[in-house]
């Protein structure tokens, strides 16, 4: 089969600091490929890497069979990038910067025009589309980038954090314009930092932290490799954190985390029957729970899991 993109043992340092540390990859055609990590993990390293911004300083990288590194230039014909900050030009309005680009590669004026017109109206920037950029709002910005990232109908596009410090409506919009994109049949590789945004969007996510692939599936396949499912409840009141911890540890051998939310915890069960017995022993012990619910783990509880980084663990 031939992928979208195959990447095998990519590398790349800065100075002593390898900072992509020999990742594979594999992407279908069509699919969306969501690399996850937070901060520094090497994500825009790798886009980079994979879009002939950046040579790589080992491995190899073939994008629909073509290698970046000997054909970079059959490789650009094929591809979008669409960067983590943005690149237009804020003195024009949306309209001429899609205008603009057509133009830049070779279609007429008219041509142009027609262009820009059906893309502002994809993209619900129709009323906005004679506004200047330097007007628009983050989310206005974002959607006129993935536009400009179209204008040519590429195979591949890749989108660097699309909707990094956006709201959440605006963030909602982006990932109807993504969806809109897998419809037409492109492939996209994108980066985020945002669990749900992986798990909304993707058909395949890899987990990068520190240069390094550290789990690899879809979505469910990863909260699924957690081999966890997770007990979530509520109390109706204040109670101490630390009774409630060392109740379910003493007698279940069980893990509390805390929630942004004081009056939430989530315990990391094994199987239902550990969820059941840790509710009794809270009830005859009257913790105050208001309700209680068994699910998957959240992308973000699986993120943990795998970095053992984020949030605090209260008890061990
Ligand atoms: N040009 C550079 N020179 C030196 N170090 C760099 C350079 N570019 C990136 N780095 C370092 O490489 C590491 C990975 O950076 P990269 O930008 O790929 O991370 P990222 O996952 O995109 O992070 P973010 O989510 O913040 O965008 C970081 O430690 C960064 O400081
Ligand atoms: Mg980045």
């Amino acid at each position: 089969m031939q992928y979208a993109i195959k990447v095998n043992n990519l590398k790349k340092s800065y100075n002593e600091n390898q900072v992509v540390k020999g990742i594979n990859l594999q992407v279908k055609k069509g699919e969306l490929f969501a690399l996850l990590g937070p901060n520094g993990a090497g994500k825009t390293t790798t886009i980079h890497m994979l879009s002939t911004l950046l040579k790589p300083d080992g491995g190899t990288v073939l994008i629909g069979g073509v290698d970046v590194v000997k054909n970079a230039k059959d490789v650009r014909k094929k591809i979008s990038l669409t960067g983590q900050f943005a690149a237009l030009d804020e003195g024009l309005s949306g309209l001429q910067n899609l205008m603009l680009i057509a133009k830049l590669h070779g279609y007429s004026n008219k041509q142009a025009r027609s262009i820009a017109n059906t893309l502002t109206q994809s993209f619900d920037l129709f009323e906005a589309r004679n506004r200047m950029v330097a007007n628009y709002s983050g989310g206005m910005r974002r959607r006129l980038d993935i536009a400009a990232s179209i204008v040519t109908q590429p195979d591949l596009i890749f989108l660097d954090e699309p909707s990094t410090g956006l709201d959440p409506q605006s963030r909602i919009q982006v990932w109807e314009v993504i969806r809109s994109l897998l419809k037409l049949g492109t492939t996209v590789l994108l980066t985020t930092q945002y669990l749900e945004e992986a798990d909304q969007l993707a058909d395949q996510i890899a987990v990068i932290n520190k240069g390094t692939i550290i789990a690899e599936g879809t979505p469910n396949e990863l909260k699924a490799s957690v081999g966890e499912k997770t007990l979530s409840f509520r109390l109706t009141k204040p109670y101490e954190h630390k009774k409630i911890c060392s109740i379910l540890a003493d007698q279940h051998a069980l893990s509390v985390f805390e929630d942004d939310d004081p009056l939430v915890f989530k315990i990391p069960v094994i199987e239902t029957r550990l969820a059941n017995d840790a509710i009794h022993t809270l009830l005859v012990n009257e913790v105050p729970l208001d309700e209680f619910a068994l699910g998957e783990p959240s992308l973000d509880e699986v993120f943990l899991a795998l970095t053992e980084s984020k949030h605090e663990e209260v008890v061990r």
